[in-house]
């Protein structure tokens, strides 16, 4: 059972940091809280130096007198462990506990995340301020749950301190036991690497040409993974102890940690931190981007590990730091848009980052809801009537799951392979885009999956269609579990660079695509990537309309396995025209479509059509520009939501009469939706 957030209603709230402002303004700050709709107040996840001035000596006046008043104002406070924010005196006095760049840089006092995970002294700090956090407060009627640390992985994702290379060696020693384990799981013998003493395995360290031994580059991540999760672990072990009525979560996503493994070993949900405009500097790549509309498959992942999770930090201004411009503001109508983009998706706790605007620090263009001035503006309106909205709706919404019949396979060791591996690696995100694209627009809601070795084939039957874009690492255990699925009756899609290499990255001295390669009723004959001068060469449809597509990327001609397995498409140009690009093998009750290429949209929307995909809501008619998205409680009770991304009107066209909750309307024919318009339908299953 997946950890999941459990609350009654759905609640909104803020991020609140008492110590930037005079204890003059909490009173008025928590009062004007409560007249926006808000219930939940999070903060003290940067506040160690005021818990903890000097080694040893612990103050709570300051934060007892905060949390006194939000109690006296009806709110409930998440409390976050201060460990992000080692202070001065800490490392100071312990310069070992402070991260170190790959080519040895010191990262020093005058930022946040300037530590490492694995020093013992860093360990016990952490674990006593915590602990004296937690006892301290674990009667206080305000608190309901805690956050721990603030977005481990965030802004530096690898580690190279002393401490680290210490504790990767005992963490392969663990693993390998032997040297010899470890040269074979390493390739070592290639280009002379052998290891003939502990002492000499490290972390990757520069390497010419910036190129570390692969095998090495993998273990790495999973151990920085495992790094922050036992640190993480380490906290919650104490938490659990103490506020064992709290519930205790971290907020993320971020690289180089497995979040399900940290959610359901020591979480009882994960929260998120969603910034739909950081699509402005980070837009998808290919034809008609997403931009903020691509935070809704960042949601999915957040569902992937808490089906319904927390957003911790919901975008609430132009944002950016000192250094970096990195957000627009939001235009009148996208907050109020996201914070539905955030609940269509999972979320039953949506808290604004952050209250009022810092004015000194690195954040003082990080924009809260409230400007320096303190005056109302347009964002506090925007608020005040999500505020409203939510409090007569959120009671029906909280608890009921988003409902998707497809959903796109991922794996953290793909993910981490893929980061040096180039051969793979970049493809997966296009080819993610490709088909995040045609469910959007095509208004088919889709999960993120993440294959586990835990994973079940009851948990895969829920979906009747797959999507495994390049699962280039594809141990013979996946192999069969992705089989039984088919066979049961799903339907499950490759692309190029499946399944040759095993759990270590080898090789298989295979076919391609190894493993599957019966499930595929393919093997791939020959292969080429297209070069940067190159033209993609054509793949033209079998069937009556021969559709041509554009091969980008990487072209793999395929070779029938099968007697049964069926051409698709073929090449149309180039030294493999006429050999088969894409391939449907029917096995057991399902069938497999193989296609040797990396996926664009227009291939992407071909595959629905062909597999027979459609939007579920049938009595609604929508243009591309709105979202669908459907949660669904145990009983049935569907809620139906519309998402205008778009800063238009859009038409949409509802067949029978059909009760819009936001503004408690019966609807029906042709409807206006505004510009970032929100439309919520009740209806049962249909
Ligand atoms: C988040 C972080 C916040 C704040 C915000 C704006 O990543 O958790 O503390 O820094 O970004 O930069």
């Amino acid at each position: 059972m997946k950890k999941a957030l459990q609350a009654p209603k759905i609640q909104i709230g803020v991020c609140y940091y008492p110590e930037h402002w005079p204890e003059e303004m909490w009173e008025d700050d928590f009062k004007r809280m409560r007249e926006l709709g808000f219930s939940i107040v999070r903060m003290a996840e940067f506040a160690w130096s005021i818990f903890e001035p000097e080694e040893g000596s612990f103050s709570f006046a300051f934060f007892d007198r905060v949390l006194d008043f939000a109690h006296k104002h009806g709110l409930k406070v998440v409390l976050g462990t201060p460990t992000a924010t080692p202070p001065a005196w800490l490392t100071h006095k312990y310069p070992e506990v402070l991260n170190v760049s790959q080519d040895g840089v010191q990262f020093q006092h005058g930022q946040r995340r300037h530590y490492n995970y694995n020093a013992p002294i860093y360990r016990e700090l952490s674990a006593r301020i915590v602990r004296q956090m937690a006892e301290h407060y674990q009667n206080h009627p305000a608190v309901i749950g805690w956050q721990i640390d603030n977005e481990l992985n965030c802004e530096v994702n690898v580690f190279y301190s002393e401490a680290d290379h210490k504790a990767f060696r005992a963490w392969l020693q663990n693993k390998y036991g032997t040297l010899e384990q470890l040269n074979k799981a390493w390739g070592t013998v290639f280009w002379s690497q052998t290891y003939t003493d502990w002492e000499q395995v490290h972390l990757t360290r520069p390497t010419v040409s910036d190129s570390p031994n692969p095998h090495q580059a993998l273990d790495e991540k999973r151990f920085f993974s495992d790094s922050a999760i036992s640190f993480a672990a380490m906290q919650a072990e104490i938490l659990r102890k103490i506020v064992s009525h709290h519930w205790v979560t971290t907020n993320g996503i971020f690289g180089h940690l497995d979040y399900h493994k940290l959610t359901d070993g020591h979480l009882d949900f994960i929260a998120y931190d969603s910034y739909p405009n950081f699509s402005t500097i980070y837009p998808d790549k290919g034809e008609k981007p997403l931009l903020d509309r691509k935070w809704s498959w960042n949601l999915s992942n957040v569902r992937s590990i808490s089906p319904t999770f927390a957003v911790f930090e919901q975008q609430s201004g132009p944002g950016g730091w000192v250094n970096r411009m990195e957000q627009p503001s939001p235009k009148p109508g996208q907050m109020r848009l996201w914070s539905y983009q955030s609940i269509a998706h999972g979320a039953d706790m949506v808290l604004y980052f952050r209250w009022r605007t810092a004015t000194v620090g690195t954040e003082i263009y990080w924009h809260g809801i409230n400007d320096y001035h303190n005056r109302s503006n347009r964002r506090i309106e925007e608020v005040r009537k999500i505020g409203n909205e939510i409090h007569n709706i959120g009671g029906k919404i909280a608890g009921s799951r988003f409902k998707a019949e497809a959903a796109i396979l991922k794996d953290y060791d793909n993910e981490w392979d893929g980061e040096l591996d180039h051969w793979h690696g970049p493809f997966e995100q296009e080819s993610i885009s490709a088909w995040v694209k045609a469910f959007q627009y095509n208004h088919i809601p889709v999960d993120a999956f993440y294959v586990q070795p835990t994973t079940t084939v009851e948990e895969l039957l829920k979906y009747k269609l797959l999507i495994y874009p390049h699962p280039t690492i594809l141990t013979e255990k996946t192999a069969e579990l992705l089989k039984e699925y088919v066979q049961q009756g799903g339907k499950l899609v490759f692309g190029a660079r499946t399944g040759y290499k095993n759990k270590d990255g080898h090789c298989y001295m295979l076919p391609m695509p190894g493993h599957v390669l019966d499930l595929c009723g393919i093997s791939v004959e020959d292969f080429t990537f297209v070069g940067p001068l190159q033209e993609a060469p054509a793949v033209i449809m079998a069937d009556e309309e021969k559709t041509e597509f554009a091969a980008v990327r990487f072209n793999e001609v395929l070779k029938l396995e099968s007697d049964q397995a069926a051409v698709l498409a073929v090449y149309k140009t180039s030294y493999f025209a006429e050999k088969p690009a894409l391939v449907k093998h029917p096995y057991g009750n399902g069938c497999t479509y193989y296609y040797g290429g990396v996926f664009t949209l227009p291939i992407a929307e071909r595959l629905i059509k062909e597999i027979g995909l459609a939007q579920p809501i049938g009595w609604v008619a929508l243009p591309e520009q709105v979202e669908l998205a459907v949660r669904e409680q145990i009983n049935g009770r569907q809620y139906i939501f519309l998402l205008n991304y778009s800063d238009t009107n859009q038409e949409i066209q509802i067949n029978g009469e059909r009760k819009e909750l936001l503004t408690g309307k019966k609807l029906k024919g042709k409807i206006t939706m505004e510009p970032f318009g929100v439309f919520i339908f009740e209806s049962d299953r249909a």
